[in-house]
């Protein structure tokens, strides 16, 4: 299938479905006629295999609690083996609704109220909510902006471990919205200054499918040969890989046996170990047959973060983009073209975009913007449209 012929038969319009992103607008931005980039879904039907897959469930009419069958396992660690190089083990895997949950639930098992949590902004805001909410003390270190292709300031960070004795590490792997696939020398020196100052580190690896460029994803779990796994737990979803986050079904792997104690102590006493049946159901479908549609909807994202840099190099030079090696979501720095306090009136009233403002990823980040470019390549022309003509008439 090509590009054409994938979006034709994937790309939907959503409005009128509850959709988060298209549905909500009004509620969000107080605006419901914007072209919707924000939250980290996709336009796109998730694989017609994931989709049979379900039908078949569905027309089977029963929907008691079901246990996760040992071929979920298989299925799972093949594709973790096939494309990562980390083949999971059965007993290391356990389930959540979301990764913001397993987040939420990492915080209270591995730290007391009011210790430290680290977070290397700008990131995700929900890791930001996750600390705040449960009463431990955020501690946020930029990375490194070096003209939108961003880096971890490791001085920093080690600093801001001892002076806060931090306890946690919430690392985004791919990092959203920095766009970065951290190299394995980059993830063996922050993970080696956790280590030696004794700061778990929680790996959210949701993005872990999700690469455009050259650069290869490495799971912390198997950096420098499997060396930090006492000291570290693995978040991932198949939720990104094929758009199928409204489905509630996550991984939590953790692989060393103490920390994993730990964990079954916690969670029987707030979660049963069942799962959603149809989340086990479309995972288990897409790691076994969803690679061909993953592989068309990256060349469609990658299509359309070129379209983005070659027009807005060509006719808006000051708007820096980040380096988009992996993730679908671009964040741009417009603050060479507007002042910071006016970005709401120039992306939302100007260029009528939804997005995500760079103000929500951290404090430094006001006047940039993130979009989200897993969509039809005809909103992203019209929003690029957009944004250029109005930069022009500044
Ligand atoms: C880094 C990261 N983690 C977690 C999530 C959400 O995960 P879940 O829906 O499983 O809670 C997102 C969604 O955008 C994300 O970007």
């Amino acid at each position: 299938m090509n590009k054409n012929e994938f979006i034709k038969k994937y790309a939907v319009e959503r409005n009128g479905t509850d959709s988060l992103k298209w549905d909500d607008l009004e509620v969000r931005y107080k605006d419901k006629d914007l072209i919707s980039m924000w939250v980290a879904d996709m336009d796109f039907k998730t694989s017609e295999k994931i989709i049979e897959s379900m039908i078949s469930r569905v027309n089977h009419g029963v929907f008691g609690y079901s246990y996760v069958p040992d071929n979920y396992y298989q299925v799972f660690s093949n594709w973790m083996e096939n494309h990562h190089n980390f083949p999971i083990q059965k007993e290391w895997v356990r389930f959540s609704t979301g990764i913001v949950t397993a987040i939420n639930w990492m915080i209270n098992i591995y730290t007391n109220p009011g210790e430290s949590c680290l977070i290397l902004t700008p990131v995700y805001y929900p890791f930001h909510n996750a600390v705040k909410n449960n009463n431990r003390k955020l501690v946020t270190v930029d990375l490194k902006n070096n003209d939108g292709y961003f880096n971890i300031d490791y001085e920093a960070t080690e600093k801001a471990i001892i002076e806060n004795n931090v306890k946690l590490f919430i690392q985004c792997s791919p990092h959203n919205p920095a766009g970065r696939v951290w190299t394995e020398k980059e993830l063996d020196t922050i993970l080696n200054i956790c280590k030696k100052h004794d700061v778990l580190v929680i790996s959210d690896e949701i993005h872990q499918d999700i690469i455009l460029g050259d650069k290869k994803f490495i799971p912390a779990a198997i950096v420098s040969e499997g060396k930090y796994r006492d000291n570290l737990i693995t978040l991932s979803s198949a939720s990104k890989t094929f758009n199928i986050a409204g489905l509630l079904h996550s991984h939590i792997v953790i692989s060393d046996e103490n920390l994993r104690c730990r964990y079954d102590e916690y969670i029987k006493k707030i979660n049963q170990t069942e799962t959603n049946i149809m989340g086990i159901t479309a995972t288990q479908a897409g790691y076994a047959y969803g690679e061909e549609w993953l592989r068309n909807v990256l060349e469609v994202i990658r299509d359309n973060y070129e379209y983005v840099k070659t027009e807005l190099n060509d006719k808006a030079p000051g708007v820096i983009l980040s380096a988009l090696e992996g993730t679908y979501l671009l964040f741009l720095d417009l603050r060479n073209y507007i002042d910071p306090e006016n970005t709401k009136e120039f992306i939302q009233d100007q260029c009528r975009l939804a997005i995500d403002f760079g103000e929500w990823f951290g404090d430094n980040y006001k006047g940039f913007v993130r979009l989200n470019l897993a969509t039809n390549p005809k909103y992203v022309q019209k929003a690029v449209f957009n944004i250029v003509k109005e930069i022009q008439k500044l």
